[in-house]
Order: C-alpha cells, then structure tokens, then sequence
C-alpha cells in the first residue's frame, strides 16, 4: 500500500517504510526487511531496498546504558529518534512506520509514557503513514479489542491475524481508514484501485470463525476479564520478583506479560539460556506452560512463554482450550538476553 501510494502521490519517491529494532512483522521477504531481530532475517539476503530501521523503545536495557532519561522523558526521546530518521533519510522519501503497539516476541517491550503521542504527531508532521502490527496484541490480548486502543492514536493500517478467529481457521486482515482506502480509487486510471491478490482471499471459512469469535468475545465480557485476569497476572509475577532475583524486570499489559531473566539486577547482566530453559521446565513441572521464543536479536536470546497452567491466577490448572477459546490467550514471556 505504501508503495503504490508513493506512486500515485508522490512519483514513486515517498517509498520508504521504517520499522523499529526488536520488532517482528513476518517471515516473506518484505516483512523480514522490515523487520528488526536480525537472527531472523540472516541468510535471507539480499532485501528489497528502502526498509530503514529506527530505535527500539525498551527503556529497562537503554536507559541504564546511555542514561537517557526515564519514564516520559526517556519515551519522548525514543520517539525523537524517530524523527531523527525522518529527517536524515529526507521526509520526501518515507512513506511509512510500521510498528507493533508492544513489540511481542522482541521482548514485551510496553512503550514508555509519551512515546506514541510524539510518535503520532511526528508522522503527521512529516505525512508518514502509521501503520500498527496488531498481529499479536489485536483482539482482545491486552485487554482492548487492540493494543494501539492503550494509547489514545489513530493509525492509517492495521493489520491483524492470529486472534482473529483465536486460532481456529486461518485468516488476516489488513484494514485503513477510508482516506486511506480512498487514495486507490480512481476511475481515469485502470490501475487506479488497489491491487492485491493471494490464494485465500475470499475464502470464506476464516470470516465465519472470525465472526463467531468476536461474538465470544463480546457475549462473555473477555474483554473485561482478561484486564482483571492481567492484573492479577502482573501483580503476581511482580511478587515472584519479590522473591527471585533472576526476574529483572516484569512488562506487560492485559494478558500478554514478560519477564526478563538476570544474573544480576544492578548489572541487568543476560541471565544464559540454559538457566531460562531451566525456568520453563520447572514452570512445566508445576502445570505452567510457558514457552520460549527462538533466537532472533544478534546478541541475545529471548524465551517466550505462553501461559496455559493457571497457578498465575491463583488456581492450580485450567484447561488449555479454555484458556485458548477466544483469542485471549494468556501468556508470558521470559526475555534472556544472550551475553556473547
Ligand atoms: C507481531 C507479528 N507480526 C506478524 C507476524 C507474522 O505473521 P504470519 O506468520 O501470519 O505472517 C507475527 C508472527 O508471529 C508477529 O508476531
């Protein structure tokens, strides 16, 4: 979209797409290059050109490092940063961001206070358009239909997918705003619409289920619940981290939360792998499950966990389909960074 965009609008010139370190849109050749966990996109070269990357926003790993402040001050900046590219790439070439509204499975990384305001009011400065990856926050995850619903902003896309029918039938969507949609229309040209097309568009059986989803959702407040049920998921994590000095630091919102394992708090040094594996076998034992993400950061290596046992929520098991029939799958995710 953006690139056809660029061609009806702008002469071809505002093509660029930025997407952010640590984030994670898909494993085609045009996600992995826009995508920021490079161990994933290693030996997938050479990429299309015109994917520039912009900083990440996890405050816990770079503000104890730069000291670039805290809290608003450090989330405004790390949205400057985004200016910053803005501007050195040259506004007439970049037509779009693309960002997750919590970075997944590059570390549950919650945006800090100030940073999507800024990170909205930039790309209207410099016409960019927003464009929110709500593949594994959209749909009730968080606690809101979507993430970017936290944060008081209007993207220009959307795209969705896992949650959307929970799971049960294969399906994903892109969606804009009607001033987006209609920037394709034009009846004097004959490539003026949106050109598109793959095997399972049309395909019926995934809407149904999407459908039948969302009404779950809604007919038993899933909403609701799985803010209370985060809460209570945050706050006992936060009281495991009372008791366990491995656990650095606890992010998350709704039911999508994550831990990210030390060796040491004051250092924030990467607790080894074989120590978070060890974590997630002894969560298994204990009728958690918690899961681990592959390798994907040069540097560092993250273990995604979601939760299906629910010792989190005080009782000692619930059913996995339970848990899963929504969309609202609960889930932790333990972060390790791998120290060389
Ligand atoms: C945030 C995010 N976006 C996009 C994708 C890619 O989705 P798909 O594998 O359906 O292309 C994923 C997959 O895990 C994801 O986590």
């Amino acid at each position: 979209m953006i690139r056809q965009i660029a061609h009806k609008k702008y002469g071809g010139k505002k093509n660029k797409i930025l997407y952010r370190e640590r984030d994670y849109h898909g494993t085609t050749i045009a996600t992995l290059a826009a995508g920021g966990q490079h161990e994933r996109s290693a030996q997938y070269g050479p990429f299309p050109e015109g994917f520039i990357s912009v900083p990440h926003c996890l405050e816990y790993r770079e503000a104890a490092q730069d000291n670039l402040g805290q809290g608003e001050s450090y989330g405004l900046r790390a949205a400057n940063a985004i200016e910053d590219v803005i501007l050195r790439e040259g506004p007439d070439t970049v037509g779009g961001l693309i960002l997750e509204p919590i970075t997944a499975g590059g570390g549950v990384i919650v945006p800090p206070e100030g940073y999507w305001p800024r990170v909205q009011e930039i790309c209207k400065k410099y016409d960019v358009l927003l464009m929110i990856d709500e593949v594994v926050c959209g749909l009730g995850r968080t606690g809101t239909w979507f993430g970017y619903q936290h944060y008081d902003i209007q993207p220009d896309i959307v795209t969705m997918a896992k949650g959307v029918a929970s799971g049960y039938a294969a399906i994903s969507l892109t969606v804009t705003t009607e001033e987006v949609f209609e920037q394709f229309k034009d009846a004097s040209d004959h490539m003026g619409y949106f050109r598109d097309i793959s095997t399972f568009g049309g395909c019926t059986a995934g809407p149904a289920a999407a459908l039948e989803n969302m009404r779950i959702i809604e007919d038993e407040n899933l909403l609701e619940n799985c803010t209370a049920r985060g809460a209570q998921l945050i706050a006992n994590l936060e009281a495991l981290a009372e008791k366990h000095s491995i656990i650095g630091d606890v992010r998350g919102k709704g039911l999508f939360c994550g831990a990210e394992l030390v060796t040491n708090r004051e250092t924030r040094e990467p607790a080894p792998e074989a120590k978070v594996q060890a974590v997630v076998k002894d969560c298994m034992a204990q009728g958690v499950i918690i899961g681990a993400t592959n390798r994907s950061l040069p540097g560092f290596q993250q273990h995604s966990v979601p939760v299906t046992g629910a010792d989190l929520y005080g009782r000692r098991y619930r059913p996995h389909h339970r848990c899963n029939r929504s969309g609202l799958k609960p889930s932790l995710w333990l972060i390790l960074p791998k120290p060389d």
